[in-house]
């Protein structure tokens, strides 16, 4: 992603809840606003939000996305809008049957973080023939949607391609190899992630093994793991770039079940609390902290805003083309590096953990060590 989109992440009209949606936009309607009786009429604050999340292995989406996404709901309508929520669990074909569920239901809008970004277009298509706008959450959905918003992917792949190298330290060389376990290919993130890191990475060491994990799982991370080390052999590989924390955790298990007694640099995704514990020990080298509560507030202002038929135009000041669609209007948020010297400013600052939920009883000497307290 380019500066531009970057740009846009600061560029919210409004941040605070205080501030009320019709100070943040003109009351015009959103585009497609004359072809139908919905889209047309204006709706008051008792809307009802579909949110559609994809699964709830990765602890980020029912222990941030979905409550901060309810909270601003609330809050954007006086109390009055409500979420009706369903996880699909890394299932497709289970996500379009929520999507069409909650179409069928007449739901006013829906926030859609798709499984399979391809296979979820029959049904924002329904969608958008039954004048129920579409945000795309996180995933840039393929059909026509109304606006997304996501954070900057493929500068995450960077942060984790360059932070693996600095681990690395004298390592990174053209002749050490490392693993690449890279995420779900049903997802359009995972080739963002890939595509930056392949850039720092590519001709600066040997990409010994690389892999596409099937729906994000750990233990399927954890499996390739095992067998990219029997392929190279256990004391040969010198890093391991992993698209994110949960699956870091199964490689991680793969590593210390292997034998070694240092384990090589490990990259992560999502600031997960086992996460952060794992780079308060040193074993997970680093993680991206990514500010969901951004993310989520900017979403649930846009859902409300296209429920209410009101333009976009103050929220959404960038656009972004999908594979179906061109100019869809977006926010893209920034993402930051996270080590064991930020801790404190990032996860501990937005909330996201208290210093005691890291630093356990079982955590503590690591935390000291470390200077977390
Ligand atoms: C990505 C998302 C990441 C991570 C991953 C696994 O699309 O951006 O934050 O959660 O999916 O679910």
């Amino acid at each position: 992603m380019n500066t531009r989109m970057r740009r846009a992440a600061v560029a919210l009209c409004a941040t605070t809840m205080a501030v009320s949606l019709a100070a943040c936009g003109s009351a015009k309607q959103a585009g497609g606003g004359d072809k139908g009786d919905k889209a047309g009429a204006k709706k008051g604050d008792a809307l009802r939000v579909g949110l559609l999340l994809p699964e709830n292995q990765t602890a980020r989406y029912e222990k941030f996305d979905k409550p901060i996404i309810e909270k601003q709901v609330s809050e954007l309508t006086g109390g009055k809008g409500k979420v009706v929520y369903a996880n699909a669990k890394q299932d497709a074909t289970t996500q379009s049957q929520q999507a069409d569920t909650m179409i069928t239901n007449k739901v006013d809008v829906l926030i859609v973080d798709a499984v399979d970004s391809k296979a979820i277009a029959g049904s924002i298509k329904k969608a958008k023939a039954q004048n129920i706008p579409v945000v795309a959450y996180d995933r840039l959905a393929e059909g026509p949607i109304d606006a997304y918003t996501s954070f900057d992917n493929e500068e995450v792949g960077h942060v984790q391609g360059k932070a693996l190298l600095k681990a690395m330290g004298d390592k990174a060389k053209p002749s050490s190899k490392i693993v690449m376990m890279n995420g779900a290919i049903t997802d359009p993130n995972a080739a963002f992630f890939k595509k930056g890191a392949l850039a720092e990475l590519k001709g600066k060491v040997t990409i010994a093994k690389s892999y596409d994990t099937k729906e994000w799982k750990p233990e399927n991370a954890n499996a390739n793991m095992e067998a990219a080390l029997s392929a190279i052999g256990k004391d040969k590989v010198a890093g391991v770039y992993s698209a994110n924390d949960g699956m870091a955790g199964g490689i991680i298990t793969a590593l210390k079940a292997a034998g070694l007694s240092k384990l090589p640099p490990v990259t992560g995704q999502d600031a997960e609390l086992a996460g952060v514990q794992r780079i308060v020990t040193g074993e997970q080298y680093m993680s991206v902290y990514k500010s969901y509560p951004q993310e989520a507030e900017i979403a649930a202002k846009m859902a409300v805003a296209l429920a209410k038929g009101e333009s976009l135009d103050s929220i959404a000041k960038d656009k972004t083309d999908s594979a179906t669609e061109k100019g869809i209007p977006s926010v893209i948020v920034p993402v930051v590096s996270l080590t064991q010297d930020n801790i404190k400013g990032t996860v501990i600052k937005e909330g996201f953990y208290t210093l005691d939920e890291i630093c356990t009883p079982k955590y503590k000497a690591a935390c000291d060590k470390i200077g977390l307290k």
